[in-house]
């Protein structure tokens, strides 16, 4: 694999609540080359948007447990004290667009004043320059520079997630976080914003760890895939080969509810549904759905390692 630019080690991450904790990230690992996309794919709860936070160190208060190491460029940002990341890290050389973003314009601020605050408190320009640099942005995700000056109710959903995507590219990230950023948009919009992340991939060659729970939708951005399950990655692949051989059991099923135009192939489902993350269980946590459940999945499987990196979390792929 080529220069690991994101090496996320062990990473754990409890949530305090009165009925316990809840282990949304529970020692979760994988790397990513610069440039490159992953794809964080699973179902409601699983602990994607979690992951995102906990990468950007975005933590609410109730946060009980929070260790592990998240290495870019080589450097433990879990080391950084807050003002030293705020500074260095979050909005600068990794930025992130959060679920439901949509809604986290402030709608009384115009367009333009939202896009350059960030720029005048932690790059220190003069505000022409912001707004210089917010309207050449601007117009690389499609808007025209006139919307600096309007409100955010005069934008459509799609506008709005495009200044949103504009936002967290004003400081020529590194990496962005895009944490479902098409979920509340129609199909047409959709695709125009895919085709938006296809161009800035392709041409800023920013990395991205893209979140979804839509299995087709992040096989057109990814160069590696993660599948999440109860607060943990079952499967760590290349895109390539997971979308054609997905291995861990849960990946499988994941695969075979996407429905497609050209076959006639009925759509699998995933009966039953995932454990509590307040109580998980001891041993495999698929395996009250999994259909190769087998004595040894009573005890947790270690991951276990494939070629360049990848691997799955299943006793099936237990070497002799
Ligand atoms: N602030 C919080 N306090 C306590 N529990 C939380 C908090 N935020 C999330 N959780 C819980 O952590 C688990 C993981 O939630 P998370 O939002 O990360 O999942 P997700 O995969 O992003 O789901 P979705 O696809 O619905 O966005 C869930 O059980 C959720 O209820
Ligand atoms: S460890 Fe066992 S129960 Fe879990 S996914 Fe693999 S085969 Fe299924
Ligand atoms: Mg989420």
């Amino acid at each position: 694999m080529s220069e690991r630019h994101l090496n996320i080690k062990s990473l754990v991450m409890y949530y305090r609540t009165l009925r316990g904790e809840v282990k949304a990230v529970d020692d979760v690992s994988f790397s990513l080359p610069k440039g490159e996309t992953i794809a964080v794919i699973g179902e409601s709860g699983c602990g994607k948007s979690s992951l995102a936070k906990s990468i950007i160190r975005l933590l609410p208060r109730n946060v009980s447990v929070y260790k592990g190491a998240v290495l870019f460029n080589g450097l433990n940002l879990m080391d950084l004290d807050e003002e030293t990341f705020t500074k260095e890290i979050r909005w600068t050389k990794i930025t992130y667009v959060p679920q439901a973003a949509l809604n986290s314009l402030n709608p009384i601020i115009k367009i333009g004043d939202q896009m350059i605050e960030p720029l005048l408190l932690h790059q220190k320009m003069s505000k022409g320059e912001a707004l210089e640099r917010a309207a050449k942005t601007l117009k690389a995700v499609g808007v025209n520079e006139a919307f600096l000056h309007h409100y955010p109710f005069e934008l459509s959903g799609g506008m709005k997630q495009r200044v949103i995507i504009a936002m967290s590219l004003l400081t020529n990230p590194e990496l962005m976080i895009l944490d479902e950023p098409t979920s509340s948009l129609d199909v047409l919009t959709q695709a125009n914003i895919m085709n938006l992340l296809k161009n800035i991939k392709r041409e800023l060659k920013i990395s991205m760890i893209f979140i979804t729970h839509d299995v087709s939708l992040s096989s057109e951005l990814a160069d590696k895939v993660a599948v999440m399950y109860a607060g943990q990655v079952v499967e760590f692949s290349d895109a390539e080969t997971f979308y054609k051989n997905p291995l861990h059991p849960y990946s499988q099923k994941l695969m075979e509810s996407v429905p497609t135009l050209r076959t006639d192939k009925k759509l699998g489902f995933i009966s039953g549904s995932p454990p509590s993350l307040l109580d998980p269980p001891k041993g495999c946590r698929f395996a009250d759905r999994c259909p190769f459940i087998f004595e040894k999945c009573i005890k947790d499987p270690p991951i276990m390692h494939l070629n360049e990196g990848f691997y799955a979390k299943c006793w099936l792929y237990e070497k002799e």
